[in-house]
């Protein structure tokens, strides 16, 4: 089972790249199972029912949230009936949506978990707890477990790594923007990566027009953030192949698209 997973698009930069190239990344890797974190989609900030269906269409099987989830009002229209999404599971009890979804992959079950992390983000349900609950309720049905884990700091989602080592097949970190190089297979079988970066703006600071951010470093005056479209852009994501029996990784590869990486068919 090979499974790619796409880190943070962002606005049309990102959705133009997923165009672009996600039909040469299929023809590479041949994935079984394509899973996109969009909680940037929408001009940096949310999702729209649009362009979640514009993912379905392009061959994503799931799409991941983040902490940017509800900051598109339509998104509490859909959510609910949007099957193939999930959001942070440890968001509070009565949120909308969902944080575990389970996918029939060629007759093969695969199950998804988005849960986001704590440290310098805003203070919901522990994630810790949380996905013991929800390792529990996937190994019920499965061996293989996805787990994008939506967090800031390096050192949580370190942490959750060595935490699920052994328990999910593979656990990519998304949020910081910023690919880390530290994709490996954990000794218990997990692969894993601390961030697996974003897809948009290559130019920009985090996919941000960089004067703009500068403008707020430099004054400190409140700056309204928007997507750099000027400039080039980047893809970034990972290839995880599973053992189906086990469910353990038996490779990772990490996918790093730019004018400074160019990209092999
Ligand atoms: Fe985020």
């Amino acid at each position: 089972m090979k499974i790619l997973f796409i880190g943070d698009v962002v606005g049309s930069p990102g959705r133009d790249m997923i165009q672009e190239y996600l039909p040469k990344l299929k023809d590479k890797y041949r994935p079984n199972m394509i899973i996109i974190n969009g909680e940037n989609a929408a001009s940096g900030k949310g999702i729209t029912e649009k362009i979640y269906k514009q993912f379905l269409e392009w061959g994503a099987h799931v799409i991941t949230m983040g902490n940017h989830t509800w900051d598109k009002k339509e998104i509490f229209e859909f959510i609910d009936d949007a099957k193939n999404m999930i959001r942070p599971a440890n968001f509070p009890e009565g949120n909308p949506g969902k944080g575990i979804t389970f996918m029939n992959i060629n007759g093969t079950k695969v199950a998804v978990i988005n849960l986001q992390g704590r440290t310098f983000l805003p203070a919901i349900d522990d994630p810790f707890q949380k996905v013991d609950e929800l390792i529990a309720e996937a190994k019920k049905r499965t061996n293989i477990i996805f787990l994008d884990f939506h967090a800031e700091a390096t050192s949580e989602k370190q942490a959750m790594g060595w935490y699920v080592d052994g328990r999910v097949s593979c656990i990519v970190g998304t949020h910081t923007h910023t690919q880390t190089a530290d994709e490996r297979i954990l000794p218990g079988g997990t692969g894993y990566i601390t961030d697996v970066g974003m897809t948009g703006p290559y130019d920009g600071v985090l996919g941000v027009e960089r004067e703009l951010v500068l403008k707020r470093f430099k004054t400190n005056l409140p700056v309204r953030f928007d997507i750099d479209k000027k400039g080039r852009t980047q893809l970034n994501g990972l290839v995880v192949t599973i053992d189906k029996n086990i469910g353990h990784a038996k490779k990772v590869e990490r996918i790093l698209i730019n004018d400074d990486h160019t990209f092999f068919e």
